[in-house]
């Protein structure tokens, strides 16, 4: 049994029915599976259009060097190179999801504590390798800000997302950096901080946090989900332990090729050009959210990451008249501290958003029925 803290402090048992109660393996994909595939999807933030071609022809041409077995060490050098870093200081994996489980696996830890409203897996994979987690609540009240205050003073592993999926809060960095302790592993998923403009809040490359751990993916901005591939930047010792974990040859050779595209001069600057593209879809998407106000819809703000957060009446009714009208939106209630009322969306551009907007308001006047 772990137990469940809120930011005012609250310590409450959290039995093994809490964790029932919220299904850590439902994510954004299973709603636009099976009857959703035709659905026009804002349930997965993964950009749309993507991945470029230029992306696809790089993948493709590694395709000839298939009968070999993958040799990473070109795709670790750029990575480590884009963030400034030593070679030994990154180990690619299989998307961010992989780094999850090796963490989980490998790290000899006594009371690791997930940083609530996140993404799921974290947990769910902790919880698998036979920890008791604890998790920290941050609350809709306070803009699910976190209080560095409210993290256990013995907890040796911490998890964060940074930006927040689904919360879309981006904390700021010297914020997250309190949380450091001597004998404390600090793990920041930054699996969306390439969709914020200047990766500004970001820790990715930092080497004067004790213990940080700092978790990418590559598969959200460039439309790579299925190719699978992400990168872990820590301190050498805590990377070795990690490699360790992994199976012989983690990453494919198509997937090594798309790590070392993605770091590019080009990639790096057609990310930023998204991020900014992103900002400017998203406020479009708030202004008119915002619009259902006097609904009883609340956007959880500032939203900083390429996906919103909102509160409204009869969300699960809502959400089912969606998919009727064809849109697909992540339901709320699989998140650790939220329930039925949230939904999340995906920032799309202003044509989606609009047939989507439009979309809203014919479901939310057939769930008032
Ligand atoms: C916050 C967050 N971190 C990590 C992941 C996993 O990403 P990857 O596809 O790199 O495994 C996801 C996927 O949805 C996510 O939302």
């Amino acid at each position: 049994m772990g137990i469940t803290i809120t930011t005012e402090g609250m310590r409450t048992p959290m039995h093994t029915e809490s964790e029932g109660a919220h299904d850590l393996r439902h994510h954004g994909d299973s709603e636009v599976r099976d009857d959703g595939a035709g659905l026009i999807d804002l349930a997965v933030n993964v950009r749309s259009d993507t991945p470029p071609a230029w992306l696809r022809e790089r993948i493709a041409e590694s395709l000839t060097g298939l009968a070999a077995y993958p040799d990473g060490r070109a795709a670790r050098a750029a990575v480590a190179a884009r963030h400034g870093l030593p070679a030994d200081r990154v180990l690619l994996t299989a998307g961010a999801a992989e780094a999850f489980v090796l963490l989980a696996r490998a790290l000899k830890v006594r009371r690791p504590v997930v940083v609530h409203p996140q993404f799921t897996e974290p947990e769910a994979a902790l919880r698998d390798a036979g920890h008791t987690v604890d998790r920290v609540l941050l609350r809709a009240a306070d803009g699910f800000r976190l209080d560095p205050a409210v993290v256990p003073e013995d907890a040796d592993l911490v998890v964060i997302g940074n930006p927040t999926n689904p919360t879309s809060v981006l904390h700021p960095a010297a914020t997250i950096a309190e949380l450091a302790r001597p004998g404390r592993t600090l793990v920041i998923d930054e699996a969306f901080m390439d969709a914020v403009p200047g990766e500004r809040e970001a820790l990715a490359g930092r080497t004067d946090v004790p213990g940080l751990v700092v978790l990418r993916s590559l598969t959200k901005t460039w439309g790579l989900a299925g190719l699978r591939i992400g990168y872990v930047l820590a301190a050498p010792e805590t990377i070795a332990e990690l490699e360790r974990a992994q199976p012989l040859w983690p990453v494919s050779t198509p997937a090594l090729a798309a790590a070392e595209a993605c770091v590019s001069d080009r990639a790096l600057a057609e990310a930023a050009y998204a991020a900014g593209r992103i900002a400017a879809d998203r406020a479009h998407l708030v202004a008119g959210l915002k619009e259902f106000a006097p609904d009883g819809l609340l956007v959880a703000e500032p939203a900083e990451g390429p996906f919103v957060l909102v509160r409204l009446p009869r969300a699960a009714a809502v959400r089912r008249h969606l998919r009727t009208l064809g849109f697909a939106v992540r339901r709320g209630d699989t998140f650790p501290g939220l329930d039925e009322e949230w939904l999340r969306l995906a920032v799309r551009d202003r044509a989606t958003v609009n047939g989507f907007l439009q979309a809203l308001d014919r479901a939310m006047t057939l769930a008032d029925r």
